[in-house]
């Protein structure tokens, strides 16, 4: 008999349960609603206007990053790669290391790179700090290593100080991998004109561009690039709809992914999801840098990821809603 104390109050509260359910059940908009202004609807999230880093340790990961120093023979820096007056990239298929050894992987931008759940495309580095270590490393990105970096650093006054006075134990790779991460992090570019057409800015795309967003979301390219960063949140597979990679041909190592992290079987050729923000200006584009231009780029995706051929039109004003993720970094347009 005790337990049927029990159960009624439970039978009742499901039931209520599900009715309230049914109540707040989110109703289905029609598309006119989606005009811009009602930003809690949005998958897509601006970038905040002003984030706040420490301006000191930012400074000081800023001249790291330019510090050729920071390679074997001093002759690359981060920014040889991460070109930040090219969108944070080096324009290149894959990226060229110390004594022009020709790397394997397309370089993907250093801009936003602080809002990606994981750091490089398999996401083997879970963040900015982590990561700064590998092409440190990298025998044919800097081919260095952490004594022989500090090492040279430690000849100049100018990183002893600010060491010293930012870190309670002055230079070390750990301070050199915070430094440079809070360096990123600010790398933010807030206010393109798709976030001031988010935050209400109606007039500020034209109707191709607004057209363009429209078939992003109704194609479904929305359901991986999403977010504020539209993607760099989760890791899809690059093939969903086809086989890329044997049509490409010419399998490589880093072309298997996420199974060089795992080792699992199904994650390979799985990718973490690329930002789009900034997208115009990081030709080529994937991995592999397989893809010259936006529109060669947009086709693939429509092909492999959506199993879908996108007409002329489609790929126009996809390209039209892409250029406009191109956002400001310090007040300045990028
Ligand atoms: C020789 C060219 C080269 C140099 C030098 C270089 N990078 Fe990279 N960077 C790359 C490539 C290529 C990748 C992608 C590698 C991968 O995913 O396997 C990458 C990936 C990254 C990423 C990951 C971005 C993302 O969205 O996943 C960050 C952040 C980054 N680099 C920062 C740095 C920093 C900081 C330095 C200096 C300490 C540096 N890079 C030096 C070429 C370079
Ligand atoms: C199933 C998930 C998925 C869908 C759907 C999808 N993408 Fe992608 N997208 C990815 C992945 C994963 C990559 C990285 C592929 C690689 O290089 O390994 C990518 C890469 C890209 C790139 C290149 C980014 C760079 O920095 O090189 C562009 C541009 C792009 N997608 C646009 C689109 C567009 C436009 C659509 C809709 C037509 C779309 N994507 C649909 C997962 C997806």
């Amino acid at each position: 008999m005790w337990k049927l104390s029990y159960l009624i109050p439970l039978i009742l509260g499901s039931v209520l349960g599900v009715v309230l359910w049914q109540q707040y059940e989110p109703i289905e908009l029609d598309e006119s609603v989606y005009d811009g202004k009602n930003l809690a609807l949005e998958p897509i999230r601006p970038i905040p206007n002003n984030l706040y880093f420490n301006a000191r340790k930012v400074q000081l990961g800023n001249i790291l990053f330019h510090d050729p120093r920071l390679s074997h023979d001093n002759t690359i820096s981060c920014a040889s790669c991460h070109n930040l007056i090219k969108g944070g990239v080096d324009g290149t298929q894959t990226s060229i290391g110390i004594n022009g050894a020709v790397g394997p992987i397309n370089a993907p931008t250093v801009f936003n790179s602080g809002f990606n759940f994981r750091q490089f495309w398999d996401g083997r580095a879970k963040n900015l700090e982590e990561q700064a270590e590998g092409p440190i490393h990298n025998p044919i990105e800097m081919g260095s290593n952490w004594r022989e970096v500090i090492m040279k650093l430690e000849q100049d006054t100018y990183y002893i100080e600010q060491f010293s006075l930012l870190y309670l134990d002055g230079l070390t790779s750990k301070n050199i991998q915070d430094a440079i991460a809070t360096f990123e992090r600010s790398l933010y570019t807030p206010n393109s004109r798709f976030d001031r057409y988010l935050r209400g800015d109606d007039a500020v795309l034209t109707e191709k561009e607004k057209l363009g967003y429209q078939r992003f979301k109704a194609y479904g390219c929305i359901s991986c690039h999403q977010g504020m960063n539209i993607g760099g949140n989760m890791f899809q597979h690059f093939g969903v709809m086809g086989n890329y990679f044997e049509d490409r041909g010419n399998i490589t190592q880093v072309d298997l992914g996420r199974y060089n992290v795992t080792q699992n079987p199904a994650d390979k050729f799985v990718f973490k999801v690329p930002s789009l923000r900034n997208i115009a200006l990081t030709a080529p584009y994937f991995h592999d840098g397989s893809a010259e231009t936006l529109p060669d780029a947009v086709k693939v995706m429509g092909r492999y990821q959506l199993g879908r051929m996108l007409s002329d039109e489609d790929v126009e004003l996809l390209v039209a809603f892409l250029k406009t993720l191109t956002g400001e970094y310090n007040g300045q347009p990028l």
